[in-house]
């Protein structure tokens, strides 16, 4: 097992199912797991027909959803839960669904996708265009099935307590880019060290843009300054 701490991010390069139960107690866990849609085979048809899909390898990691322990698991180590997918795993009833509307057009992709979570609120709704290469936002892919980093920002403010937040299925690391950019600590687990190395690269990036972000506003005016303290807790 590999261990890389990067500011307030530790990772762990391994099998969440052996990681998760050393960690100990964490105030929120916000992920992404597999869907066990066989995402990454190429099936889909309209991936197919992408000017140029991009190939990530031949892993198996879609094949099937996570174990029914690792589901709950995930649920007994944490105060709060957001679980992209929860529509595909057994969860409980609950009233406060976070969606995504991909705004995606006519084609075989879901229109949206669903966060289950255990919070207290009403269903809430972020539109954030993903659809082929017309995508919202400036996020370099690293992955078949990468999050947009605004939607795990937006994840993020429904959980403003959560000074530390677990991703057991980190992938290519959003989470924990979002979790750099909103001042968390973050700890994240993935199992393919491509991925793995890519949540390192990306995160050590997102410090370096808070880094930059702070010098240039050094003698900014103090409304300026305000933005920068989005970053500060991570620097
Ligand atoms: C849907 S992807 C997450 C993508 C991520 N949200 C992103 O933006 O890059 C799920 C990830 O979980 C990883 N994974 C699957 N089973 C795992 C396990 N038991 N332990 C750790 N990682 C696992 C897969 O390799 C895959 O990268």
């Amino acid at each position: 097992m590999r261990v890389e701490t990067i500011g307030n991010c530790t990772l762990y390069l391994g099998d969440c199912a052996e990681i998760m139960p050393t960690l100990g107690r964490v105030p929120a866990v916000v992920t992404d797991p597999p869907y066990g849609i066989d995402e990454n085979s190429k099936k889909v048809a309209s991936r197919g027909k992408l000017a140029a899909p991009k190939d990530y390898g031949d892993f198996d990691w879609d094949k099937a959803p996570p174990a029914q322990e690792i589901i709950d698991m995930m649920r007994a180590v944490s105060d709060s839960q957001i679980i992209f997918g929860g529509n595909y795993f057994h969860l409980p009833p609950t009233s406060c669904w976070l969606v995504w509307d991909k705004q995606n057009g006519n084609n075989d992709f879901a229109d949206c996708e669903l966060a289950w979570t255990n919070l207290k609120k009403a269903v809430r709704r972020i539109y954030w265009r993903w659809n082929g290469m017309i995508r919202k936002g400036d996020d370099v892919r690293e992955h078949p099935t990468q999050k947009p980093e605004g939607v795990m920002s937006w994840c993020l403010t429904h959980i403003p307590g959560a000074h530390t937040v677990l991703d057991p299925f980190c992938g290519s690391g959003t989470t924990g880019v979002a979790c750099v950019k909103a001042g968390r600590s973050f700890i994240g687990i993935e199992r393919e060290p491509s991925y793995f190395d890519a949540a390192c690269r990306r995160i050590e990036k997102a410090y370096q843009q808070g880094d930059m972000f702070l010098a240039a506003n050094d003698n900014a005016p103090a409304s300026a300054q305000a933005g920068a303290d989005l970053f500060a807790g991570a620097a």
